[in-house]
């Protein structure tokens, strides 16, 4: 139709103008590195923190399971495509988090539309860190209660928001990633979560950075050394697990709720046995050999020291480079050397925080981390 051709049309021009037109790039992994365009790339621009998806025992269950079970689930979990793969999953990721218990969605970004609106409506207040992933942002606006934004990391200011608004509301949720995805900093936990016991608001941590990296591989909730209250951990399967899918580990109570009420749930089909499977074998890793799961926080806190920035909290390090074009032409640079390192730009950071985004993994070579930082000097003090 003519009318909606010209609608994209005018706003992918616009989006041109501003250099904030996207478009997936083909790109195959082997290990560390990316082809794209016929070029290979030692790629620091991946999630897959402990190289799991392509560890060779997380790949044989993946295929065990698809030969056993099939390649998809056929239906809804409440339906019949509740696998008998997933009981095992949920019990081991309870386990991890020290909940009663786990419910697995289809993604991190399913489980934040599912959770949240479960557990809050109209009547209810919502308080998100400013930074937070933008499901959680999406969550809390379809759940229909009041929200409101406290500025990043800052629980000083989420208690003013306490104070203001807590009063006259049914029930509040305080939501936050355990680990920034852009920034790659943590969430004061132990301030929210009695900002949470205070003001009786239910405090979630969204730790898709944070499983397998820090807290001896638990997460953020278990970062230095002690283990904060968090009554909603959610997470996803996809960052260093590897595959794919999201969870919550809560009470046994809230993940019952859960498999009744949240939408995203319900009415989605249950996730492939075969990636499950892959889940399983990668949990044995993460549980099973520490000092392997240990690693991209030492590499990404390498790398961050040979820059003189500030010590890496996660596997994940931003140079902020400021405007789009020249985190664009930033990125550019570290490929000439050889460096995959995909510029970030708004609206998925806020504006004038363009950067490059450093992601760290087991496998990189101590020497590989060394030669990058050296290139972002380079760069740094050519501009
Ligand atoms: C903090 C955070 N939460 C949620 C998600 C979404 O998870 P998924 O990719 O499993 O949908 C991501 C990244 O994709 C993330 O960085």
């Amino acid at each position: 139709m003519r009318s909606l051709d010209d609608f994209a049309g005018q706003k992918l021009a616009a989006l041109d103008a501003a250099q904030l037109r996207r478009a997936p790039v083909v790109t195959a992994r082997d290990g560390i590195w990316a082809e794209r365009d016929g070029r290979r790339l030692l790629s620091f621009s991946c999630n897959d923190y402990l190289n799991l998806s392509q560890h060779p025992a997380v790949v044989a269950a993946a295929a065990a399971a698809a030969v056993r079970y099939g390649a998809g689930a056929g239906s809804a979990r409440l339906v019949t495509g509740n696998h008998p793969l997933y009981e095992e999953l949920e019990r081991r990721l309870a386990a991890l988090k020290g909940t009663e218990a786990a419910c697995v969605f289809g993604s991190g970004y399913l489980a934040n539309l599912g959770i949240i609106p479960a557990l809050a409506g109209p009547d209810d207040l919502i308080l998100l860190d400013e930074l937070s992933h933008a499901c959680i942002h999406a969550g809390a606006k379809l759940s229909g209660a009041a929200v409101h934004s406290y500025r990043h990391g800052d629980a000083a200011h989420a208690e003013e928001l306490l104070l203001v608004h807590r009063a006259g509301k049914a029930r509040a949720l305080i939501a936050t990633d355990g680990v920034f995805s852009m920034d790659g900093d943590l969430a004061p936990l132990a301030a929210l979560s009695q900002l949470g016991r205070r003001f009786d608001a239910w405090l979630l941590t969204d730790d898709a950075h944070g499983l397998g990296v820090i807290g001896g591989g638990r997460g953020s909730s278990f970062s230095n050394g002690a283990a904060v209250d968090v009554p909603l951990q959610m997470g996803t399967l996809s960052k260093a697990v590897g595959g794919y899918g999201g969870y919550l580990c809560a009470s046994r109570a809230v993940i019952d709720l859960m498999r009744t009420r949240a939408r995203s749930f319900i009415y989605s089909t249950g996730l492939p046995p075969p990636v499950i499977a892959a889940a399983i074998a990668a949990l044995d890793v993460i549980e099973g050999e520490p000092a392997y799961a240990a690693l991209p926080l030492r590499k990404a806190k390498l790398f961050a020291r040979a820059l003189n920035l500030p010590e890496a909290q996660s596997a994940i390090v931003p140079v902020i480079v400021g405007n789009t074009e020249a985190a664009l032409k930033a990125s550019e640079f570290l490929q000439n050397e050889g460096f995959l390192v995909v510029a970030i730009r708004p609206p998925t950071v806020p504006a004038g925080t363009a950067r490059l985004r450093f992601a760290f993994t087991a496998q990189h070579p101590d020497a590989e981390v060394e030669r990058l930082a050296a290139a972002v000097r380079r760069h740094m003090l050519r501009r």
